[in-house]
């Protein structure tokens, strides 16, 4: 049985996969000598070595993915990567996935036409690099990855990355599905090893179960709550308990989905019924029948210890809504609109959006389309713009085949392409000026600022599709639809009842239009261009090596105050057009951080020439002027998403280190793969020490070593130098990534040599 049909011909089997995993799990039990949770035997099950005795929260672990998935916006710059590699075909089965690059504006068709006239050069590129290298290619239109990757790809037990930060999705299928940065998908595609921190497991009991009002989505929700932005960190969050299986398929998947917010490396569920009915309801049953076979190894050993355990009871779970600006900001739906009014957010809804990676299956929106009726049936209409997007061709095809999408419009929904639109700030909103106060409710999963319409005093709420669908008829946040009525124009109450929706279709999916581009078997006749007047697309010129010498002089560019996520970074929304233009989209490094020296964003001083300029500029000229420079940075630097890009800009524009008191998993690996220094304060405290006109030698690289802290000696305008000790997480092979310049030059050193 192929782990996909369509995966081309000669990939591994399930069979082949699950006698090779089963036999891993085996040796990494007997030499641990211990029983494993579900997370770990699918991690070591995909070990090189498998009995290499992992320790949790220690060990670099070189992984063998069984699959690497990649969309639009993130696959540029990886397969501009891949090409720079020089090797024929990828190594692993690769998949590319146009979602990110649609904006949502008028509607589906439109807004669909509009993204292939603009995208037209990223499209073809992608398309045609899909057939010269083996990648399966699906078209704009079908669909949104992750969406894509439950439906088509993820098994149990498998492990896959995926060059979004929202890849562990596929949890739902009992993955473990890691977000990474391109230059990860780069390595497993060129058949190298993939690294990966051996992860902690966070065991997230669930009893009782789900129901009434209740979804999925809050289950994470309040693990958000409780864990916070940065509690998952370094972990796989590992879900157990008699409540599981009172959780769809679709649902386990946005709970796995929404995992990312609280920096967790992955989450997944154990296997169970939930999961076979989904792959038999998508065609594959052969996975569900090996799956049954294998389930032994897809749950938890008896006794297997987890580094801490979460306890939720779903019996007294109440429906969430997260927000604003953070995702870890929870509240209770019976507290929101008093919190709201004690806050000074504003307590009137501007929009409803429903759908993206997070929330789009069959079951959500049937759901949502359940209480739509119902308000439809009292005479209402949504009270705000209220907006669909279907994760996948497949759901937009049953939806408008099931008459889900013709009660949304009726009550007056636009449904939107099968995209990622508004999400990721590709929403073209015409109704809310820039800097206007307002309030809208999503069911995705991220609300940082700016992030869905590029409006800073846009407070976005993250919530259930169906308390967006609520919200949206009420038109204000200060609704609990447990115990509140509306009152509706002949003065009657009109209630809600608990929604209710099918898992899956009764009839079956509609497969809807073909949108899949399988690889060619020979694709080497091939032509993949790219123009080189192109402001898209740059091929790439590889970063230098290392000189051997000390870093002397550089310059703070920025000290960064507050958080500082990949978008603050590297911003999304307009600039998501030149991701596959290193030169273009470094016009926006660092331009959302907030200057600590003037609490203003994107102005610094050039402590040369003691003008003031835009980060990017001011960044360029230091390089241009043979000055390296550094950020200074605090909490959890580079939270947020897998962009590669917020570590490729720093290097491009001549940067060599970033020191923070913590970074974000991926961003801290991304930095290392281009050639960066991501180094931490030994004692947090020393970021109140530096300023953001001090200049800093870093010395002793020489003598650079695993788990050996190194010297940074800073020098005020005015004043005494001082030393700080910093630390980093370097292993020996990413010291050589650094010495060479960048994973990619020590890559291609490998190969070659
Ligand atoms: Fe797309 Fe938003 Fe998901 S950007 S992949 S829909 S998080």
């Amino acid at each position: 049985t192929p782990l996909s049909v369509l995966d081309p011909a000669g990939s591994p089997t399930i069979e082949e996969t699950y006698a090779k995993m089963g036999a891993n799990i085996e040796i990494a039990r007997k030499s641990l000598g211990r029983p494993l949770t579900l997370s770990e035997k699918i991690v070591y099950g995909h070990l090189e070595d498998p009995a290499s005795n992992p320790v949790r929260g220690e060990t670099y672990l070189k992984l063998r993915p069984d699959r690497v998935a990649m969309q639009d916006a993130t696959a540029q710059m990886a397969v501009l990567q891949f090409i720079s590699s020089g090797l024929p075909k990828v190594a692993a089965p690769s998949t590319i996935h146009c979602d990110h690059l649609i904006a949502a504006e008028n509607g589906a068709d439109a807004d669909m036409k509009a993204a292939k006239d603009l995208n037209r050069e990223v499209y073809d590129f992608l398309a045609t690099a899909g057939a010269k290298f083996g990648i399966g290619f699906w078209r704009p239109g079908s669909g949104i990855i992750h969406q894509i990757v439950l439906e088509n790809y993820a098994f149990p037990g498998g492990l896959m990355i995926g060059t979004d930060s929202h890849t562990p999705n596929a949890g739902g299928l009992g993955m473990c599905a890691v977000g990474v940065g391109g230059a990860d998908a780069v390595d497993v595609m060129a058949g190298l090893a993939w690294e990966l921190k051996c992860p902690k497991v966070i065991g997230v009991h669930l009893t009782g179960s789900l129901s009434g009002w209740t979804s999925p989505k809050d289950i994470i929700l309040k693990v958000a709550d409780i864990l916070t932005v940065k509690g998952g960190t370094g972990a796989i969050v590992e879900y157990f308990g008699p409540g599981v299986d009172s959780i769809s398929c679709t649902g386990m998947g946005t709970i796995c989905n929404m995992g990312a917010e609280i920096g967790a490396t992955c989450s997944t569920f154990p296997y169970n019924e939930r999961m076979g009915d989904y792959l038999r309801a998508t065609g594959r049953e052969g996975i569900a029948k090996a799956a049954d076979g294998f389930r032994d190894n897809l749950r938890a050993d008896e006794g297997a210890e987890y580094d801490r355990i979460i306890e939720i009871d779903l019996d007294t779970l109440v429906p969430h809504v997260n927000g604003p600006f953070t995702p870890d900001l929870a509240h209770p739906v019976d507290q929101l609109g008093e919190r709201a009014v004690a806050n000074g957010w504003p307590v009137e809804v501007s929009a409803g959006l429903i759908g993206s990676c997070t929330n789009s299956s069959y079951e959500d929106l049937s759901r949502c389309a359940d209480l739509t009726r119902q308000a439809l049936a009292a005479g209402l209409k949504f009270k705000t713009p209220f907006m669909v997007t279907p994760g996948s061709e497949q759901v937009r095809a049953t939806i408008t085949r099931d008459g889900l999408a013709k009660t949304f419009s009726e009550a007056g929904a636009t449904v939107l392409a099968n995209a990622c639109g508004p999400c990721i700030g590709q929403w073209n909103r015409h109704d809310k000026d820039m800097g206007e106060a307002n309030t809208i409710v999503t069911s995705y999963n991220r609300n940082f600022a700016k992030r869905n319409d590029g409006n800073p005093a846009t407070h976005c709420f993250v919530t259930s599709p169906e308390m967006a669908t609520i919200f949206a008829f009420t038109g204000t946040l200060d609704f609990n639809p447990m115990t509140d009525a509306l009152t509706l124009e002949d003065g009657s109450e009109f209630r809600f009842t608990a929604p209710f929706g099918d898992q899956l279709p009764k009839a079956g999916f509609d497969h809807g239009e073909d949108t899949f581009q399988a690889p060619p078997a020979d694709g080497s006749a091939v032509e993949v261009a790219v123009d080189p007047k192109s402001d898209r697309l740059q091929l790439l010129t590889p970063f230098s090596a290392w000189d051997g010498e000390d870093y002397k002089g550089m310059p703070v560019l920025i000290k960064a105050k507050g958080k500082c996520t990949t978008d603050h970074i590297s911003m999304a929304g307009p600039w998501l057009k030149y991701r596959g233009h290193l030169q273009n989209i470094s016009n926006n490094m660092l331009i959302g951080a907030i200057n600590a020296e003037t609490g203003e964003t994107n102005c610094v001083q050039n402590l040369d020439t003691k003008e003031w300029g835009e980060v990017p500029a001011v960044a360029a000229a230091y390089r241009d002027a043979g000055i390296g420079w550094v950020v200074i940075g605090d909490e959890n630097y580079g939270e947020g998403s897998s962009r590669e890009h917020a570590a490729l800009e720093p290097r491009f524009l001549g940067g060599r280190a970033i020191i923070v008191r913590s970074f974000a998993r991926i961003h801290e690996t991304n930095l290392k793969k281009q050639g960066m220094l991501p180094l931490t304060f030994a004692d947090p405290a020393d970021y109140d020490r530096i300023t953001g006109t001090d200049r800093v030698d870093i010395v002793g690289l020489a003598d650079l070593a695993p788990g050996k802290n190194v010297t940074m000696v800073v020098t005020p305008q005015e004043g005494e130098s001082f030393e700080v000790e910093l630390e980093h997480t370097f292993n020996e092979e990413q010291l050589e990534w650094f010495k060479a310049g960048s994973a990619l030059n020590f890559m291609k050193k490998s190969i070659t040599e």
